[in-house]
């Protein structure tokens, strides 16, 4: 079975809203999700790093916070550096999603981190897939898919709202969409690993 976890910090909720959202979606490609959130302060990831070594892919989500990720991902980033030697996650699936009170916000300096923080780590990074959902300039909807246009990784608009009304419901879908995409991919490369060992 294809596991996925989700490694994510959410300081006020909305981040913790999308992580659910691409959990749904690595749920309905099959695949099996397991959500990990860390806390303000944590400096001890033992858990992390073991269910990361049981797991397919990894995918990171994260608030961005004066235009990057929060200091509790990166927190967990740093820690990391113990795997980093070992080479543990080669070949592993990574993705990204974040999300940040403005449209831009500088969203894309937190995903581009993050994608450097997984090929350091010699990861096969995962984009969105998806083509711009709102190139039309009379439009400013919220429900349509990869609204922000982004390619690199899920973008989400948090207003200055509370998690239970936005992010709104495109950008969930878009979150939902990388779940499901990291998770079919995930399971299309395992598939394809084994029929390498069996041909060898
Ligand atoms: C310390 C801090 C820094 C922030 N920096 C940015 C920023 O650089 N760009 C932006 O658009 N929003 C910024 N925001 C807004 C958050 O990205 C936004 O509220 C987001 O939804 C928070 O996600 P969370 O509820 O998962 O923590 C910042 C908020 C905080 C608390």
């Amino acid at each position: 079975m294809t596991q996925v976890a989700i490694i994510h910090h959410s300081g006020f909720g909305h981040t913790a809203v999308l992580a659910a959202d691409v959990a749904r979606g690595v749920e309905a490609a099959g695949a099996t999700p397991v959500l990990l959130a860390i806390e303000l302060g944590q400096t001890n990831f033992d858990e992390f790093f073991a269910v990361a070594a049981e797991s397919d892919a990894l995918v990171f989500g994260t608030p961005t916070y004066m235009g990057t990720v929060s200091a509790p991902m990166k927190a967990f980033m740093d820690a990391s550096a113990a795997v980093y030697f070992t080479k543990q996650w080669k070949d592993k699936l990574a993705a990204a999603f974040t999300v940040s009170g403005s449209p831009s916000g500088d969203k894309l300096n937190t995903l581009t981190t993050l994608a450097i923080f997984a090929a350091q780590h010699a990861m096969l990074w995962i984009g969105t897939g998806q083509n711009p959902g709102n190139n039309d300039d009379t439009s400013a909807a919220t429900d349509v898919e990869n609204r922000l246009g982004s390619f690199l990784g899920a973008m989400a608009q948090a207003a200055n709202d509370s998690a239970e009304v936005t992010p709104k419901a495109g950008d969930r879908a878009t979150a939902h969409s990388l779940g499901r995409r990291v998770a079919a991919a995930a399971a299309r490369w395992q598939a394809g690993a084994r029929e390498s060992v069996a041909a060898a």
